[in-house]
């Protein structure tokens, strides 16, 4: 089901940016068509997938673009003069006849310098600078889960189930929602690459623009600890980064249920290692006695042992 959705959105979206670089339809038109065609055939799948209102990326809801007052073409959305600097930069990182390799860079800084998520005019005026059809903007967008299309709040806090719902408890939030006051967004993310110092959160801090964004993990966390953490941002000041227990991923302890337990010595590097081995060393058959020494024992050698 869910591959033959994505392939007519796939043919769908081949479709509109040939009616778009064809000129036989401006790209509005382009994005409206995959957005009209693409609610029709998904409405029960959007619904059974959806958490109405959040469309953040293809693994968790249907990505169908619904114009809003907060979120259609006609808003305005342009780089500040200092990000145009960064924009250039960028692009001259690629050979010019290949300037949409600088897509991804570019949807990155636009949602930094757009408090967190890309809005379709972000989107087109990404497509703008980069002279690409705006549905191919659209289509690396809607693929990564690193780019959200919905407002979101000032701190992005994602991470694992187990100390989600504390985050839920004390937000008093689900995971996909925004806190009233527009501070927090709870997000899940899987695989965050560091399961040596789980549980953890990420955080993305998108107060202070683009010159000012952080991407920080909070690692070893108890319930507690990261209930400290956002209220701590919230309160405007910096939490400690990394582990919030250990100085790197020594072994030093453990967050075992809600708490954090040192670590009792065993797991050093000092004592005998547990095993499993590679081999059983007690195997109790001697290995075969080694050849004789060619020539028999030398003269004045003690006699070989009975
Ligand atoms: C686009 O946003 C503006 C400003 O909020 C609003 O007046 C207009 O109705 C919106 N258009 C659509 C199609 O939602
Ligand atoms: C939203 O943006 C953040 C970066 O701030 C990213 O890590 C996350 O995966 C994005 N999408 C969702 C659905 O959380």
């Amino acid at each position: 089901m869910l591959s033959r959705l994505a392939s007519s959105a796939g043919l769908l979206g081949r479709l509109a940016a040939q009616l778009s670089t064809s000129g036989a339809a401006s790209a509005s038109t382009a994005a409206s068509a995959l957005q009209h065609a693409a609610a029709a055939s998904s409405g029960a799948a959007a619904q059974r997938w959806g958490r109405a209102g959040f469309a953040t990326n293809s693994h968790d809801i249907f990505n169908v673009h619904q114009d809003s007052p907060t979120n259609n073409a006609s808003l305005p959305f342009d780089f500040t003069p200092a990000n145009y600097k960064l924009v250039e930069k960028i692009i001259s990182r690629y050979p010019p006849n290949y300037k949409a390799s600088a897509v991804i860079p570019l949807l990155d800084l636009a949602q930094q310098q757009n408090e967190g998520w890309l809005s379709l005019s972000a989107l087109n005026r990404v497509a703008k600078v980069l002279d690409m059809p705006e549905i191919r903007v659209y289509e690396v967008a809607t693929f990564y889960t690193m780019f959200n299309r919905s407002k979101i709040g000032k701190y992005h806090v994602m991470g694992s189930q187990g100390i989600e719902a504390a985050l839920v408890k004390h937000l008093g939030i689900h995971v996909g929602e925004t806190t009233a006051d527009g501070m927090f967004t709870l997000g899940e993310m899987e695989c965050m690459g560091a399961c040596v110092n789980a549980p953890m959160v990420a955080i993305a801090d998108y107060t202070k623009g683009v010159e000012g964004f952080t991407y920080n993990y909070y690692e070893d966390l108890t319930p507690a600890d990261v209930i400290k953490i956002v209220d701590a941002l919230r309160k405007g000041e910096k939490p400690r980064v990394g582990s919030q227990h250990r100085s790197k991923a020594e072994p030093a302890g453990a967050v075992a249920g809600d708490k954090w337990v040192p670590s009792s010595g065993t797991q050093t590097l000092t004592g005998t290692p547990r095993g499993p081995y590679c081999r059983d060393l007690t195997d109790p058959t001697p290995p075969p006695p080694p050849p004789p020494p060619a020539g028999g024992a030398p003269a004045g050698a003690p006699p070989p042992p009975k």
